[in-house]
This record gives C-alpha cells, sequence and structure tokens, in this order.
C-alpha cells in the first residue's frame, strides 16, 4: 500500500499489495540495503566490506537453525525461531562497521540478535558490551528454555540481560551508559512504547551511531520519530535503520 504522509511523501505501507509486488519490493530492498546502509556510517566503511562482514555470520545462522530444529514447541505458542536470520548478519555487520563497544537492545526472547551482536562484539576486539533487556511474557521461546538460551556461554561475560519492562530498565540502563554506538528495538512495538523507547535512546547515541528497529511498519512511530529530525532512513525486511550522523567513532573497525 502506498500512504501518503503529512510531509507529502509517499510511503510503501506492508498492508495489500499482492503478494509477488511485495516480494519483488522485498528483494529488491534486501539487495540494495549494504550499499544504503554504509552511507548511515562512518565514510570509510565500503559496501564491499559490509557485505564481507554480513556473509561471516553464516555459520552462527546454521548453528542457530540448528538449535531451533531441536527445541519442542508448546502447541498454540508464536513460534520464535522464524524471524531473527534476517536481522542477524545485518545487526552483525553494523556493530563490526561502528567499531561498536556499547550496544543496546529490547526484546531477546530466544537471543538471537543478542548472539549475532555479541558475536561482533568479539570480532571487534573484544572488551565492548551489549545491554539487553526483555520482559519475558511466555511467548516466543521453546518450552523448558529461559531468555536468551541462544547465547553461548563463552559470549555472556560481555552480555548484561535485565529482566524487566523497557518502559522502566532502560532509563536506567541508559543513565548509567551515557552513550552508546547501536540500539536495537525489538520488544513492545505499540506506538507509545516504540516512541519512547526511540526518544530515550536519541539522546545517548553518539554522534555517528544507529538507531534501528523491527516492525517499523506497525505504527507510525519510526515515521513520526524520524519526520522532525530529517535524519535519512533505510528500510528492510521490515526493520528501520537510521544515524545520529556521520562522525567517525574514535576507533572504527575492530580486528579483521
Ligand atoms: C520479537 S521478540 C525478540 C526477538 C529477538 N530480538 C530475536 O532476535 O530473537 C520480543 C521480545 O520482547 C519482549 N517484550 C515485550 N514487551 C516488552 C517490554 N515492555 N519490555 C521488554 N521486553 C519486552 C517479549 O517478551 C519478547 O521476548
Amino acid at each position: 500500500m502506498i500512504r501518503l504522509l503529512r510531509n507529502g511523501k509517499a510511503r510503501w505501507g506492508p498492508i495489500p499489495l499482492p503478494f509477488v509486488v511485495r516480494r519483488w519490493v522485498e528483494r529488491r530492498r534486501w539487495n540494495k540495503a549494504p550499499g544504503r546502509l554504509v552511507r548511515l556510517l562512518p565514510s570509510q566503511v565500503t559496501e564491499a566490506q559490509f557485505r564481507g562482514w554480513m556473509s561471516e555470520v553464516e555459520p552462527i545462522t546454521a548453528e542457530l537453525r540448528e538449535n531451533f530444529s531441536k527445541a519442542t514447541w508448546a502447541p498454540g505458542t508464536v513460534q520464535g525461531d522464524t524471524a531473527a536470520y534476517d536481522r542477524g548478519p545485518i545487526l552483525y555487520a553494523l556493530v563490526r562497521a561502528l567499531g561498536a563497544r556499547s550496544v543496546v537492545e529490547t526484546g531477546v526472547a530466544s537471543g538471537s540478535s543478542s548472539r549475532y551482536i555479541l558475536e561482533a562484539l568479539r570480532r571487534n576486539g573484544g572488551g565492548g558490551r551489549l545491554c539487553s533487556i526483555d520482559l519475558p511474557d511466555g511467548t516466543g521461546i521453546p518450552q523448558g528454555r529461559t531468555v536468551g538460551w541462544q547465547v553461548p556461554e563463552n559470549l555472556r561475560e560481555n552480555w548484561t540481560l535485565t529482566l524487566g519492562d523497557a518502559k522502566v530498565e532502560l532509563p536506567k540502563l541508559l543513565e548509567g551508559l551515557k552513550e552508546i554506538d547501536l540500539f536495537f528495538h525489538d520488544s513492545d512495538h505499540s506506538e507509545e512504547h516504540m516512541t519512547f523507547e526511540f526518544t530515550q535512546v536519541w539522546s545517548h547515541l553518539r554522534d555517528g551511531g544507529v538507531l534501528g528497529s523491527d516492525d517499523v511498519y506497525w505504527n507510525q512511530a519510526w515515521e513520526r520519530f524520524l519526520g522532525p529530525r530529517g535524519r535519512p532512513e533505510v528500510l528492510v525486511g521490515g526493520m528501520g535503520f537510521t544515524s545520529k550522523g556521520r562522525s567517525p567513532p574514535a576507533t572504527a573497525h575492530g580486528s579483521s
């Protein structure tokens, strides 16, 4: 669906386009995503590097898939093994490209996104930290598993997992962190909550840092947040990404 925004621009919405057209639009977006994402990043990052980082994660994806294939899901639960694979390579490449040391995410469930981010922090040279917040709601996790079960033991020393409502926990966390390189929202997708998280995080995002969100079409929080800030956006796979500026970090890119 094409929606007309208040600023007069037209925008693709998710809804009633025929399936083949939607699939074509999405494929095109995926193909172009690395080239578009590097334009949000420090200027020395090339599209080829970004694509290279995205393909580094293939073994991680295979392992997550294997783990999920052995899991048992309670009847009627949302099976949380489907959505994570597309966002993983992008999150991984963003952490690598930013040379990130401080990453925050909301919404963990089994911990697929956390796993990709933590792997990238380790490849950046270690010492970085991912702070994740999740309010377990009993969905999206296989039977007998707990939040973040897909994160292996050897990555946990760089991980702070807080269980609680992001509405309460995120402000406390940001206060302690001061500046972050990357934020990814994947928790409560209500317009009110998404707006709350974006607004909270923006002032803590360093110059050049990236703000990302899953499910930006669920409501108008994303476009309403970006509108007055005039920042560029990249839309892919239902996700949205923007950056606060283009200044490179003090130490861009870690080890190979
Ligand atoms: C879509 S899942 C996250 C998936 C995860 N990012 C991944 O890659 O697999 C959404 C998670 O957000 C959690 N959640 C929902 N509302 C929340 C809130 N207000 N604060 C923190 N977490 C919340 C849910 O319990 C669920 O575990």
